[in-house]
């Protein structure tokens, strides 16, 4: 096979960031589109060229040319999804976070394994160009020994209903987000074990609207010693924001994924987008280009089709989704208890992360 056939499960806000990474890479084309409701999707699958749509996606597994599957859907479903596409012999590609506890993680990687299937983990940061270049930065000894990470994510609060609502997204802006930053500690350090996480997480300001945490500060350590500061907000106004900081014995990085690569931009009439979720691009605006690349997400998607073209496992898969998740329970139990959480950490298998902060703080 020299060509992938990649089906997309959903069709709205990371559907369409997939769907143009796809217009990018040659070994591979999106036959098939499935998501509930049938206007979007044959919209969606009509701008992006794409040949079959359907409002069940079981359908859409049985078409012999999808040979893997993308899952852009509200968490709950990430589980589901992927074991009827690993039994329907499809490759898997799954959006952050992995799924929702731990008992539907275990089922994901298991499904996909007995079936011979890859399960890959969409974790973009780890193939930012910027994040990329820090990488072979530390790799190289250029900092000496990395000692401590920093790493944010922030806008002022998600676009869709269902991550509001902590019985379909599973938890608040810890889970929502903090999955970037646990990832990219993992990746930068070379992936060592977590030995504890410590966490404070607060629902500032968005109270009304869910009962999950929309401001947190998280400290994993790591083996060896290492120590990642994620902060992770569902409050900051100004558009998103995505930095990092990486700390060695002998040198520093600071990189801003967006801003640091953005025009300066001053417009009294205002202009038609500046950056995700910017309210305003009126007075001085930071105006992205190129973002969907910025953030990796075509090169993402590139590693993913050669990997599974070759049959090879990729950079980022089911397991390194489970480490994260591991770390994400850990960090609620902490906010939970107000203690710092030792790993492994077994949450309770059917447990969402929020359970274990929610009614404790
Ligand atoms: N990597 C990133 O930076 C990033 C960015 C945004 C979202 N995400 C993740 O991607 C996933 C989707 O988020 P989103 O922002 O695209 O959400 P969204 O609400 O914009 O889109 C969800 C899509 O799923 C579809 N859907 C709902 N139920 C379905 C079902 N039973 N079968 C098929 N389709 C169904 C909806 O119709 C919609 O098209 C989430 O897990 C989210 O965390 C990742």
């Amino acid at each position: 096979m020299d060509r992938l056939g990649v089906g997309m499960i959903g069709s709205r806000f990371v559907a369409e960031i997939h769907a143009e990474s796809f217009a990018r890479i040659a070994n591979a084309e999106l036959v098939a589109a499935a998501s509930p409701t049938e206007e979007h999707v044959r919209d969606f699958a009509e701008r992006h060229g794409i040949p079959k749509w359907f409002t069940d996606y079981r359908e859409m597994l049985e078409l012999p040319e999808v040979d893997a599957v993308i899952l852009a859907l509200p968490n709950y479903l990430h589980a589901q999804a992927c074991c009827d596409a690993a039994a329907a012999g499809k490759h898997v590609i799954c959006e952050k976070p992995l799924c929702t506890t731990m008992a539907e993680a275990d089922r994901m990687i298991a499904a996909c394994a007995d079936a011979g299937v890859t399960l890959a983990y969409a974790e973009e940061l780890c193939f930012a160009p910027k994040y990329v270049r820090a990488r072979q930065l530390v790799e190289s000894g250029a900092l000496g020994e990395v000692y401590l990470l920093k790493q944010a994510e922030k806008h002022d609060g998600p676009h869709a209903d269902w991550f509001w609502d902590v019985e379909l997204s599973g938890g608040g802006v810890t889970l929502d987000m903090g999955c970037h930053g646990f990832e990219f500690f993992r990746w930068m350090l070379g992936k060592p074990e977590a030995v504890n996480v410590y966490a404070d997480m607060a629902t500032h300001l968005h109270g009304d609207r869910t009962r999950g945490d929309d401001d947190a500060i998280i400290i994993v350590e790591f083996d060896g010693g290492a120590r990642g500061m994620a902060e992770e907000s569902w409050i900051k106004k100004g558009g998103m924001d995505d930095r990092a900081e990486v700390y060695g014995s002998e040198g520093v990085i600071f990189a801003d994924l967006l801003r640091g690569s953005s025009l300066l931009t001053y417009s009294e009439t205002g202009y038609d987008y500046a950056v995700e979720k910017a309210s305003t691009t009126r007075g001085w605006s930071f105006t992205m280009y190129e973002e969907a690349w910025n953030y990796g997400f075509p090169q993402e998607m590139q590693h993913f089709v050669d990997c599974m073209l070759a049959g090879e496992q990729p950079l980022e898969t089911g397991e390194d989704g489970r480490k994260v998740m591991e770390i994400i329970f850990a960090a609620y139990e902490s906010a939970g208890t107000g203690r710092k959480v030792e790993l492994p950490f077994t949450p309770p298998p059917d447990a969402t992360p929020i359970e274990l902060w929610l009614g404790r703080d």
